[in-house]
C-alpha cells in the first residue's frame, strides 16, 4: 500500500500588537519611507511576553484554528512538529508542550531548527513519517517569537522580523492526486556566517567572560543573503519542477518565504509568475521565519485566493544556510 500525505486544515496565531514602521522612527534612525522602499514591509506584530505571548502560545492558536479547519482533536494526532529557531525553553521543548496543551497524548513531538526553512523541513520530515507508514495524522507548524532574539540597536535587522505561527495538518490517504507531490530540502554550512546568532550556546555560554549581549542576537549580512535567497529558492523551485515534468505555467499558486518584497518580485520573475498566482503578506507582518510559508497558505486558502484541487509550489531560505521547495496539491 502506497501513502501520500494531504493537507487537510491550515490555520495561523499572532500576538496582538502592531508595531509601525513609524515608531521604529522613535528609536532608530531609520524612516518609514526606506523600510516600506527597500523591504515592503509596513508592520509586524510584536508579543508581550508579560501576556503570556511566545512561541508556544502562538502554535498553539495556529494549531487549534488548523485542528478546526481540519475537523480533529488532539486526540487524533499521531505527530506534532514545530519549526523554530526561538523555542519557549530548549527542554521540554515547545512541541512537548504544545502536546500537552492540545491533549495529543498519542503524539511524538519534537521541535525542528532550520531558521526560516523550519516549515519546509518540518513538512519534508512529517510527510516521510506519513509516507512510510507510522503516522497517520500530522501537525506540522513554523512558530517564531523573533522579537526576543532582535539587537533593538541595529537598523539593519530589528525592522525586518516579526512574531507569530502558522500551522498545518497532514492526513494519511492513499490518493496521490491530492497531496503532497514532493519536497527538496536543502543546505550549505559555507554561508553560516552571513545570518547567525553567535553567542549564547556552547561555545560562548552566558556565563563566558567573553559573552556578549549584542553578539548573543540575530546579525546578518542582507545584502548576500539577498542574493544567495533569490539564487537558491529559483533554482530549487526549478529542479522540483523539473523532476515532475511540470513548467512554472502549470503551477496555480506560488507561495514565497516573506523576507522582502524585492525578493519576491525578483523569484516571480525569475520563474515567469504572474501577481494573482501569488500571496503577499510582508507588509503586515514582516519576515516571521518559519511562520510565514504555512501562514501565506493558511490566508490564500481561507481568503479564496487559492482553492482545494489547485497545485501549490512553496519556497523558502534562512540561516544555516537553508533553503527548500514543496509542491502540494491541495
Ligand atoms: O529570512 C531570510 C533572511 N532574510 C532575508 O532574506 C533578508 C535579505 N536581505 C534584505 O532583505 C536586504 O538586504 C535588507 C532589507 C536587509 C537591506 O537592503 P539592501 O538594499 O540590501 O541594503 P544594504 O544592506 O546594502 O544597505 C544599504 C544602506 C546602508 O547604508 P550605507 O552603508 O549605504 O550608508 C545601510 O546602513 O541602507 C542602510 N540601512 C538602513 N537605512 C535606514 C540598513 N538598514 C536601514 C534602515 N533604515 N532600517
Amino acid at each position: 500500500m502506497a501513502y501520500f500525505s494531504r493537507v487537510v486544515g491550515t490555520g495561523s496565531g499572532f500576538p496582538e500588537r502592531v508595531m509601525t514602521n513609524a515608531e521604529f522612527e522613535e528609536i532608530l534612525d531609520t524612516s518609514d519611507e526606506w523600510i516600506r522602499t527597500r523591504t515592503g514591509i509596513e508592520t509586524r506584530r510584536i508579543s508581550d511576553r508579560l501576556k503570556g505571548e511566545t512561541t508556544l502560545s502562538h502554535s498553539e492558536k495556529a494549531a487549534r484554528n488548523a485542528m478546526e479547519a481540519a475537523g480533529i482533536t488532539g486526540e487524533d494526532i499521531d505527530c506534532i512538529i514545530i519549526g523554530t529557531v526561538t523555542p519557549d525553553s530548549v527542554m521540554p521543548t515547545t512541541a512537548n508542550q504544545l502536546q500537552a496543551k492540545l491533549g495529543a497524548h498519542r503524539a511524538f513531538s519534537f521541535d525542528l531548527q532550520a531558521a526560516c526553512s523550519g516549515f519546509v523541513y518540518g513538512l519534508s520530515v512529517a510527510d516521510a513519517f506519513i509516507r512510510q507508514g507510522q503516522v497517520k495524522t500530522a501537525l506540522v507548524i513554523g512558530a517564531e517569537t523573533l522579537s526576543s532574539i532582535m539587537n533593538w540597536r541595529d537598523r539593519g535587522t530589528c525592522v525586518l522580523f516579526g512574531d507569530g505561527a502558522g500551522a498545518v495538518i497532514l492526513q494519511r490517504t492513499e490518493d496521490p492526486a491530492h497531496s503532497v507531490i514532493a519536497t527538496r530540502i536543502h543546505s550549505d554550512g559555507r554561508h553560516g556566517s552571513i545570518l547567525k546568532i553567535e553567542h549564547g550556546y556552547g561555545k560562548v555560554p552566558p556565563y563566558a567572560a567573553e559573552y556578549r549581549h549584542d553578539l548573543a542576537k540575530v546579525q546578518m549580512v542582507g545584502s548576500e543573503i539577498f542574493k544567495l535567497a533569490v539564487r537558491n529558492m529559483c533554482e530549487s523551485a526549478q529542479a522540483l519542477l523539473d523532476s515532475q515534468n511540470l513548467k512554472p505555467d502549470q503551477v496555480d499558486f506560488f507561495l514565497f518565504h516573506q523576507a522582502n518584497l524585492r525578493i519576491i518580485d525578483m523569484c516571480m520573475k525569475t520563474l515567469g509568475v504572474p501577481p494573482e498566482k501569488t500571496w503577499l503578506n510582508v507588509n503586515k507582518y514582516g519576515n516571521t521565519s518559519a511562520a510565514t510559508l504555512p501562514v501565506g497558505l493558511d490566508e490564500a486558502l481561507r481568503s479564496g485566493a487559492v482553492k482545494p484541487g489547485q497545485l501549490v509550489l512553496m519556497a523558502t531560505f534562512g540561516g544555516g544556510v537553508t533553503w527548500g521547495t514543496a509542491l502540494i496539491r491541495l
